[in-house]
């Protein structure tokens, strides 16, 4: 597609900005739908973000995804923000309608979309997730609506306190794991920690409580050593990169009303994650 004086720009501010596959992915889709739409990769400094936000009203560009660091800042920087967004604390979709700019998560729900269509319910399930950052509070939300126990736990406990005790408001299935130990024999567990980025890492949990009816999700993109050490025990197991390719899914609908090609999407995705 060219570009030409009636293309919309969507694109995405993130620093550094250079490893994002999300053009890749977008372009791709803009191109096959026959679509005037064009996405870009904005480098935006911490100090320039308010700037930044601003001049998706004066452009006029039809929305942005956000990325590190800049997904806890911009929500204060918003006109609106959803429900899901306001409760992670963190904005990964900005949608501008008529300069009124509005923030989404996507995160969450892009997760969820990745457990159906592998199959996986989380209805009643006892589940567990192992560090609780921004993509662990996008997760809690939506698994703690479905399970019968969400528990959690993160090296940091203060941090583990205050995403159990934010739930607790809406929930009353959730638990703080006090050690890595008291992680009992879980449904679905799930590693939303960085471990498993770099080869040399270690393994989150003692691998040893999976069996083969467990279900073992990793938020990080790649088959890390966890899913496979659940290969090993006959588990199934996830990575992250269904959850990316999901969230920008219902990021392109939110900007465009219409549903992507998503088999396109995620052929680009997997042939570029290294
Ligand atoms: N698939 C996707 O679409 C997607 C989307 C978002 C994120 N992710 C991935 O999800 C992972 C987490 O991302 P994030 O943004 O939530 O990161 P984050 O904000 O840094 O949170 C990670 C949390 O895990 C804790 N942690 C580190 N090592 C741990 C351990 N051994 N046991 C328990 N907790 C531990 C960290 O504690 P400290 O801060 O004390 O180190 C931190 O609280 C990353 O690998 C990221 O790439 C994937």
């Amino acid at each position: 597609m060219d570009v030409s004086g009636t293309t919309k720009i969507t694109g995405i501010f993130g620093y550094p900005i250079d490893h994002t596959l999300s053009p890749l992915m977008h372009n791709a889709a803009f191109r096959e739908m026959g679509l005037n739409n064009c996405y870009m990769p904005f480098q935006v400094s911490p100090e320039d973000l308010p700037d930044a936000v601003k001049s998706i009203r004066c452009l006029n560009l039809l929305g942005v995804n956000i990325t590190i660091p800049h997904k806890e800042k911009v929500v204060s920087l918003l006109d609106e923000v959803n429900e899901e967004a306001q409760f992670i604390g963190a904005v990964n979709t900005i949608v501008n309608k008529e300069g009124i700019l509005t923030g989404y998560n996507t995160d969450g729900r892009g997760f969820m979309s990745s457990l159906d269509e592998n199959n996986i319910s989380a209805d009643g399930k006892n589940i567990v997730i192992i560090g609780t950052g921004g993509a662990a509070r996008a997760v809690s939300y939506y698994l703690s609506e479905k399970a019968s126990q969400l528990s959690l736990f993160d090296i940091t406990i203060p941090k583990a306190r205050n995403l159990v005790d934010d739930l607790k408001m809406i929930r009353n299935n959730i638990k703080l794991l006090e050690t890595i130990e008291d992680i009992g024999k879980p449904d679905i567990v799930i590693n939303a920690t960085p471990l498993g980025m770099k080869a040399d890492d270690p393994l989150p949990f003692n691998p040893d409580i999976i069996t083969p009816d467990t279900v073992v999700c990793d938020l990080v993109y790649k088959k890390t050593k966890l899913l496979q050490e659940a290969d090993k025990r006959g588990a199934k197991n996830i990575d992250g990169s269904g959850m990316l390719l999901w969230q920008g899914v219902l990021a392109f609908e939110l900007w465009t009303g219409i549903k992507p090609p998503v088999d396109l999407m995620r052929k680009i995705l997997l042939s570029n994650i290294s």
